[in-house]
């Protein structure tokens, strides 16, 4: 599946709640160790909310930061990529459009975990494209750390929270910023890999404590994560015509440092071709691209005309990729 979109990329914003749990502090309650964190996943420390500190909260504050960097104070519709929701019903995307100042926007969820922002990104360029929408603002959010087993020494290392968001415009094919084409896929069969069991509606109750919190297979994700992410953005450089040697960045859901290498060296691409910020925010799933996207333009790795390609995969099993010629946007530092 593939679209051509003239979705333009005007606007984009980061915000990571300000509690910093390092490797440190995770020793001393957990049977791991910082050496074992650092080369295993690229992780020294993730972002974790307080009590009372929600998805919403933090989509608030990013999706502000991405209508300023926009210049935009309205827009057409919010969506919101998350698998943290603050409530099971109704979508959080609403209160996130109220709280910005966007009442009678259109807003709703698009849960494809950390595929969430190509997904919604994908969603919002679809809107453009049927002429919906001018002006959409794309939030990726989550507060992954709410789903974990806090003895669970597997994933608590792994996770963080955070919230990331862009602004996608109308505009013309080819010019900087025009977004697309998308490649999304997904396999359910493999749902049972990365799973929170409880809580929906086929075991509303846990049947035992555990199913409350996230489950993962960490080898059988990792192989899945590779290959798949590798694949979708060998289909997204043929949709845009590019050859491998002509990316000049790479910006790939940041789950694990190894995943990222991985993937760069199935692709032919140069490590130093990565942008990385896991070091410091750990997974935090749908926030992560634009999370990343907002730290590689503070830092001068992302230039305005550079050959960007993004690349996500999540749990469901889902997975995307996009690709775009980086445009001239002004970012506010994140922290
Ligand atoms: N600290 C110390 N040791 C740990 C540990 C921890 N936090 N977690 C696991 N170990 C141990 C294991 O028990 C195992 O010990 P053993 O060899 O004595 O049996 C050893 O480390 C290796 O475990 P393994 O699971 O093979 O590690 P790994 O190299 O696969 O790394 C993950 C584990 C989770 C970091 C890795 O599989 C991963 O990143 N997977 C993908 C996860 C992901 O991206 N999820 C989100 C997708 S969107």
């Amino acid at each position: 599946m593939a679209t051509r979109s003239t979705a333009v990329l005007a606007g984009l914003g980061g915000w990571l709640p300000p509690r910093v749990v390092d490797n440190a502090e995770l020793t001393a309650r957990l049977d791991t160790s910082d050496e074992w964190i650092r080369t295993r996943t690229g992780i020294r420390e993730r972002r974790v909310v307080d009590a009372g500190m929600s998805t919403v909260d933090m989509s608030v504050e990013a999706g502000g930061r991405a209508l300023r960097s926009a210049g935009l104070e309205r827009v057409d519709a919010v969506v919101l990529a998350t698998a943290t929701p603050d409530q099971p019903c109704p979508a959080s995307a609403p209160q996130v459009a109220s709280r910005l100042g966007q009442r009678d926007a259109a807003a709703f969820d698009v849960n494809a975990v950390c595929s969430g922002f190509v997904y919604a990104l994908a969603t919002a360029a679809g809107l453009i494209a049927a002429g919906v929408a001018r002006d959409v603002l794309v939030v990726g959010a989550d507060a992954f750390t709410t789903l974990l087993d806090p003895g669970d020494r597997g994933t608590v290392p792994i996770f963080g929270d955070g919230a990331g968001a862009a602004v996608l415009r109308e505009g013309r094919d080819g010019e900087a910023g025009a977004i697309g084409p998308f490649d999304l896929h997904s396999d359910g069969e493999h749902a049972e890999l990365l799973v929170v069991p409880a809580g929906g509606s086929r075991q509303k109750e846990p049947e035992q404590p555990s199913d409350r919190y996230l489950r993962m297979e960490g080898q059988a994700v990792f192989r899945h994560a590779t290959t798949r992410m590798a694949e979708s953005s060998r289909a997204v450089l043929d949709g845009l015509g590019w050859t491998v040697g002509e990316v000049d960045r790479f910006v790939g859901h940041q789950a694990n440092i190894r995943i990222l290498n991985t993937v760069a060296k199935q692709l032919g691409l140069p490590a130093d071709s990565l942008v990385v910020n896991i070091e410091r925010t750990g997974n935090t799933s749908a926030a992560s691209i634009p999370l990343a996207l907002v730290d590689g333009v503070r830092d001068g790795s992302l230039r305005p005309g550079d050959r960007v390609l993004l690349a996500a995969f999540g749990a469901g099993f889902t997975w995307g990729a996009t690709g775009l010629r980086w445009p001239d946007v002004p970012v506010e530092a994140v922290r």
